[in-house]
């Protein structure tokens, strides 16, 4: 026997308890939009190096880096438009953005390429886990959406950490 493909929620959030659904959309919301702010923070450090980096490894990395800084850049756009989906307003944190930018990506500073790759995977690794904690929350508060492209964005950042972890002298 066939099974039937009309599904009967008895406990599901959506059925009988939308409310709880909707005051967590605030708090999953201002979650994206701090993945948002720290995606774009990551596209101009990324970029940074991309322009800067010398040495061996100038062109694999400058390779690289553009790989990933238009992977980044198409996401912001992803994320900010479940924010608008979620009802609130889509906007980056100025200030959270460009925290640590001003030294970090300084040119006159001039980092090796192994001192650019290991503050990439750094922030790489930090993204993911941002990620990682927004799945958890999307699951509790009934939002498989974000929670799908919280697991897509955390995929994205594992991957790049590793071949910057493999990159790294
Ligand atoms: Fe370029």
């Amino acid at each position: 026997m066939e099974a039937p493909l009309t599904i009967t929620l008895k406990h599901g959030r959506y059925a009988e308890d939308a409310k709880p659904v909707d005051r967590n959309a605030v708090a999953i919301a201002d979650a994206l939009s701090d993945a948002l702010t720290d995606t774009y923070r990551l596209v101009l450090k990324t970029h940074a190096c991309h322009w800067n980096v010398a040495g061996p490894m100038f062109y694999p990395l400058h390779q690289m880096t553009e790989e990933h800084y238009t992977d980044m850049f198409a996401a912001a756009d992803v994320l900010a438009e479940r924010i608008r989906a979620l009802r609130k307003r889509a906007s980056v944190k100025p200030a959270r953005m460009i925290d640590g930018l001003d030294t970090e990506a300084d040119t006159d500073a001039d980092p090796t390429a192994d001192e650019m790759v290991r503050g990439l995977l750094s922030d790489h690794e930090a993204l993911s886990q941002r990620f990682y904690a927004l799945v958890k929350a999307a699951e509790i508060s009934g939002d498989p959406v974000t929670a799908d492209l919280a697991t897509e964005r955390a995929a994205f950042h594992d991957k790049a950490a590793w071949m910057l972890r493999a990159t790294a002298a």
